[in-house]
């Protein structure tokens, strides 16, 4: 079993990073053999800023090791830090079909009503993912529901390429949704939207970096109903913020929903809050205290990373020379 997965560099990270992606990370890490990358490349599909890239690579490392991403378990790395991801995506992109592309939900979200401004990176980002995945020959990709699409558009890809060059070279992946309590965060401001750092309002979120007093504010202040807290998860329907606020909470105590129910039902709010306030410090304050101390030695990190690519650039090195010489490129430095 050989696991990789990718975030985007986007800067500040929140509970509903933590909660629905990175913490599965960190219990795959003992199961596993696990890649875990920066999708550096990812992030000039969209308008760059040089300066926030550098600096948001650095972030985001810094707090994927604070909560728990061990450099010595895991390799973690930057993308375009082992040039062989940009060099498989092109060969893929030889491989992907436009008519696969057209279909991915993703691009037509982003790049809204205007595809013809959009950047062609932007469109065959999908390739790139796919890359990233077949470079490792990864046999499961743990991802959220929004980048299932893509993880079917790999196995597409890789199934292709053996065929078309009568070979095995890759492996079709598996998406990994759910597995174990990934959570689906949303917004403490309206239980329908996600948790998002787009999202206007900081009161909306949780972000890594908050001290204990807003996180406990942020619960106060966290919308709900005035319905009291029931026994079964299935009367959560239909009250999204309550839904929402009992599956953080069962995500951050390590229960059930019905479990934490269970200690509520037929209470209000009132008993619920600065329980769930208390439980999310204890998870969140130790994660916050590494985050501050990695930040003041950037070298420290860099050191990680470049470690961390030296160990995916020597795991990739086969399979693009592979890939080179099946197509027949074999003029290539690294065919
Ligand atoms: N596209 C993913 C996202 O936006 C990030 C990503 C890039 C990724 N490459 C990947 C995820 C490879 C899994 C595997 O969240």
């Amino acid at each position: 079993m050989r696991v990789v997965s990718g975030i985007q560099p986007t800067g500040d990270l929140h509970l509903g990073n933590l909660l629905g992606a990175i913490l599965r990370w960190v219990r795959m890490q003992d199961e596993a053999e696990c890649l875990f990358f920066l999708a550096d490349l990812h992030a000039l599909t969209v308008d760059v800023d040089p300066t926030q890239l550098r600096a948001n690579v650095r972030e985001m490392a810094a707090a994927l090791i604070a909560s728990g991403i061990d450099p010595a378990k895991s390799i973690l790395f930057a993308h375009s830090a082992v040039p062989a991801h940009a060099e498989l995506a092109w060969v893929l992109e030889c491989t992907a079909r436009m008519g696969w592309l057209n279909r991915m939900t993703q691009f037509k979200d982003k790049s809204g009503k205007n595809k013809e401004g959009a950047s062609v990176g932007l469109f065959a980002y999908p390739v790139l993912q796919a890359a990233d995945i077949l470079l490792y020959r990864a046999t499961h990709v743990p991802v959220g529901e929004d980048q299932k699409q893509h993880v079917e558009l790999a196995r597409d890809i890789a199934v292709k390429f053996n065929t078309d060059f009568d070979n095995e070279l890759f492996v079709p992946p598996e998406p990994f949704i759910g597995g174990g309590s990934a959570a689906r965060v949303m917004s403490l401001r309206d239980g329908s939207a996600k948790m998002s750092k787009s999202d206007p309002s900081d009161m909306s979120r949780i972000n890594l970096t908050d001290s204990d007093d807003v996180i406990a504010q942020k619960i106060r202040k966290a919308k709900t109903d005035p319905k009291p807290i029931p026994g079964d998860p299935a009367l959560l329907d239909g009250r999204p913020e309550a839904k929402n606020l009992a599956g953080i909470f069962a995500a951050v105590s390590g229960e059930s929903v019905e479990q934490v129910l269970a200690r509520f039902e037929g209470q209000g709010f009132g008993a619920f809050k600065p329980a769930l306030a208390d439980a999310l410090i204890a998870m969140l304050s130790p994660i916050r205290a590494r985050l501050i101390a990695l930040r003041e030695d950037p070298a420290a990190i860099d050191a990680h990373l470049a470690a961390g690519a030296a160990q995916a650039a020597k795991l990739a090195a086969p399979t693009i020379a592979a890939a080179y010489r099946a197509v027949g490129l074999t003029h290539a430095s690294n065919a």
